[in-house]
């Protein structure tokens, strides 16, 4: 008999549903996309009920190729820091404030202040950001009272598909970690957290490890899905700490480096070791007994997006990446800073902003192009940074992505890394990792270990070669410096373009 584990990514962009076997191949796979909605400057909010909508759509696709009698379990992801406030009655009293909402700014600063910046790092693994949930719920509480009094439940994104699968109010600790209520060494809600922001701990949903079967597929949802009632539905992770486990990163010292919209470095750990500063993001793994390090930078491959719609007017990625190659390391002189949406780690910084530095007349299309390349993979080198100086000393590390697709950034990457950058068989992240999670979480593998030897294989390595090391390291020297000579006009920026 066939036996199949379906993954759920519930994405900014798409409800994606995957269906993998146990050697790791995807057998269907369907992603039905959603609106996203900014109806102010900094906001960004989405109706939970389309991401439910998009996953039925999704997974009707899938169950059209495979049947739901062979799906021994279903693991969720999603994107991290939604807040889902529901009613008495389980309906959302407002849309969701997602993960990029910037909002919160000042319930950041004023929930720093109550608990202290040491303690907050301590308990919470990292800065707070306006786009995590518990600002953004104080938030509601200070600018829509009348809303805040109807909440009786929170939820993530994708522990909401969890609550319309089976009705169970629940969350894992990967994902629970973003929520910013947790006391991250403990594995638990902590109490100072709600105390400080006095957030009712009854709102809160149930914490369980990522690969715990903590709930079934109701009759009503299994009615509606055409999935089997009865299916077990593991607790899930984040999109990151599943990403990490798709990329095959189980075990302490392995690092992935992700290149997409966004771009994230991010390493497993046995010990709890947050960063002293916060500029890192240290959460429960989504294996029992590990956390994992973090950093985001807001704008990656994104902005290469940006520079072939807007300023190349439409140039394919191919004749971009052509162009690149003719074009020496270092762009001729010219460095790109690549905070296009503002910056997350190292430079935790909503009015950060991209910048060309170092333009002449001899400069064209191609210089600009490879600056911007080089400008994000610097940005990535960052992240690799900081979780060197934590102590972590990989010697390798897997790289997937957009970026990870381009032959010439790819070695770009590898060069400025220093470190041998290998990809693997699966492109799928997210959905890929929260299947393995199922798959462990019913039994079809003793550990995530074990799963990610059977289901993940390396596709391709990439060698440093040695001059190129040497040239880029006197080049990111210089990128180093772009941030903080730049912040205070950056800042400026910011203001000037608020006035009418
Ligand atoms: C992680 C983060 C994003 C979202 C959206 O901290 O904010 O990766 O999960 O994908």
């Amino acid at each position: 008999m066939a036996r199949y584990f379906i993954g759920i990514d519930v994405s900014t962009t798409a409800s994606k549903v995957i269906a993998v076997d146990d050697l790791g191949g995807v057998v269907a796979a369907h992603a039905h996309p959603h609106e996203l909605s900014t109806p102010r400057p900094l906001w960004a909010e989405q109706d939970p009920r389309e991401w439910w909508h998009a996953t039925q759509t999704a997974l009707h696709a899938v169950l059209q190729i495979i049947s739901a009698r062979d799906v021994m379990g279903i693991g969720l992801t999603g994107q991290m820091h939604g807040l889902v406030a529901l009613d008495e009655n389980g309906e959302p009293v407002r849309p969701a404030i997602l993960w990029n909402d910037g909002r919160s700014y000042a319930e950041c600063e004023e929930i720093t202040r109550l608990v202290g910046a040491d303690r907050l790092y301590e308990l919470i693994g990292t800065r707070l950001f306006p786009g995590f949930t518990a600002p953004k719920l104080v938030w509601i509480r200070k600018h829509e009272p009348e809303l805040y009094q109807q909440i009786r439940h929170i939820l993530l994104p994708k522990d909401y598909i969890r609550f319309r699968l089976s009705g169970a109010l629940v969350t894992d600790v990967a994902d629970g970690s973003g929520i910013s209520l947790m006391d991250n060494y403990r594995r638990d809600w902590s109490n100072e957290m709600l105390r400080a922001t006095e957030i009712p701990s009854e709102w809160l949903p149930e914490l369980v490890e990522s690969q715990t079967v903590a709930s079934v597929v109701s009759e009503t949802a299994a009615a509606l899905t055409g999935l089997r009632a009865g299916t077990p539905i593991v607790g899930g992770a984040g999109d990151q700490p599943a990403g990490g486990i798709g990329n095959g990163i189980v075990r302490p010292n392995q690092v992935s480096l992700t290149v997409g919209t966004s771009g994230v470095a991010y390493a497993s750990s046995a010990h709890y070791s947050p960063e002293l500063n916060g500029r890192l993001h240290t959460f429960c793994g989504p294996v029992p007994s590990t956390w994992f390090h973090m950093g985001v930078m807001l704008s990656a491959a994104g902005g290469m997006r940006w520079f072939s719609d807007e300023i190349a007017q439409g140039m394919s990625v191919e004749a971009i990446n052509q162009a690149v190659v003719n074009v020496p390391t270092g762009s001729r002189g010219l460095l790109f800073a690549p905070y296009l949406s503002g910056e997350r780690n190292p430079h935790p910084d909503p009015l950060a902003r991209g910048a060309f530095v170092g333009l002449t007349i001899r400069h064209g299309l191609p210089e600009m192009a490879r600056a911007v390349m080089e400008g994000v993979s610097f940005g990535m080198r960052d992240l690799l940074d900081l979780l060197r100086d934590l102590g972590l000393n990989p010697t390798e590390a897997v790289v997937s992505g957009g970026a990870a697709k381009s032959a010439i950034w790819r070695q770009m990457l590898t060069d400025i890394m220093g470190i041998p950058l290998y990809t693997v068989n699966t492109t799928e992240g997210g959905a890929f990792g929260a299947a393995i999670l199922a798959a462990v979480g019913v039994g079809a593998f003793p550990d995530a270990s074990s799963a990610v030897e059977a289901m993940i294989r390396r596709v391709d390595q990439t060698d440093p070669i040695p001059h190129q090391v040497q040239a880029y390291e006197e080049v990111y020297a210089l990128h180093k410096t772009l941030y903080p000579t730049l912040q205070a006009t950056f800042s400026k920026l910011a203001q000037l373009e608020q006035k009418p």
